[in-house]
């Protein structure tokens, strides 16, 4: 018991993530220019895990993939642990909203290219420390399947354990449970955080779902739409573990009734906005 406590204190010490008015405009020939970021600055405290929630196409996904190294920024920095981060790397990790994993490979193969390929693993530590990953999200006699043999939740998981085997400093993951069902997602989101629990990670989390946010985050940002930015920032003061019964408590329904406010004066702007059928395209903002 002590030892675990003194383990998991030291895996505590993972990565801290700032991003510095970052900026990121899209332009195609012909086509208006779109600001889908704009000065947009935080802090991911080492170990921690916040939550980002915006609207529907207000940037989030352009600011993850920035910040795990996919995308550039226009200007601005993005930093872990003080270093700049300039492309992918080991020491971040994202997982996206689709399933990612490789159909031609089975579970364990899945879990394990990536860090006897990549992260100069060998094969037996690779299989050991995915091994004890599957266990805990149920997944250890699953681990000769192939992805079209799971369903979607536990594809979902198998995801997890796969980007947790790199041991990445920076957890990224980009709304990983949408299209799931309520009760699916729910079970996710508790696998999620007895391994958010276990390993220490920082991890930035991005969804539209106050719910989920509330559930999972240490604080939870509120951006505008475009051009995105951070607006608000929430701390979620709920204790952890949490469980159901967190729902009924007056604090959670003061912190809900905060980001609410704050996510529908956003998504308002966008229905706000809209004064022709022509406008449902594209929620872009033009350059002046
Ligand atoms: N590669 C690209 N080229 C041009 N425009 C882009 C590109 N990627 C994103 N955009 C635009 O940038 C804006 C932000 O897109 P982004 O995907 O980051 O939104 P989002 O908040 O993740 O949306 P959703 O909640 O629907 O996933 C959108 O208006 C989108 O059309
Ligand atoms: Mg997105």
């Amino acid at each position: 018991m002590a030892n675990n406590g003194k383990k998991n204190k030291q895996n505590r010490q993972k990565g801290e993530l700032i991003l510095e008015d970052v900026t990121r405009v899209f332009r195609i020939p012909g086509a208006p220019a779109c600001h889908a970021l704009k000065n947009c600055s935080f802090t991911v405290p080492r170990g921690s895990l916040t939550v980002l929630v915006g609207p529907s196409g207000c940037g989030k996904s352009t600011l993850a993939n920035i910040a795990a190294g996919y995308d550039h920024a226009d200007s601005g920095k993005v930093l872990i642990d003080g270093k700049p981060v300039t492309g992918p790397g080991r020491d971040r990790i994202m997982v996206f909203q689709e399933t990612a994993l490789w159909p031609w490979m089975t579970v364990m193969k899945n879990a394990t290219f990536g860090p006897t390929m990549l992260g100069g693993m060998s094969k037996s530590e690779a299989e050991d420390k995915a091994m004890g990953l599957l266990e805990k999200v149920g997944l250890k006699e699953f681990r000769d399947k192939y992805p079209a043999q799971l369903s979607g939740g536990m594809q979902r998981r198998a995801e997890l354990c796969r980007a947790l085997v790199m041991d990445p400093q920076v957890m990224i993951l980009d709304e990983p449970f949408r299209g799931l069902d309520v009760m699916t997602r729910e079970l996710m989101q508790e696998y999620l955080l007895a391994l958010y629990r276990d390993t220490g990670l920082t991890m930035l989390f991005i969804t539209s779902e106050i719910e989920e946010a509330l559930f999972l985050g240490d604080r939870i940002l509120v951006m505008t739409n475009l051009p995105g930015t951070i607006k608000t920032t929430v701390e979620v003061d709920l204790p952890r573990p949490r469980d159901y019964k967190v729902l009924a408590t007056e604090r959670y329904r003061q912190i809900k009734s905060e980001v609410m406010e704050s996510l529908y004066e956003e998504a308002t702007k966008i229905f706000g906005k809209l004064d022709s059928a022509g406008d449902l395209l594209g929620t872009c903002r033009t350059e002046a």
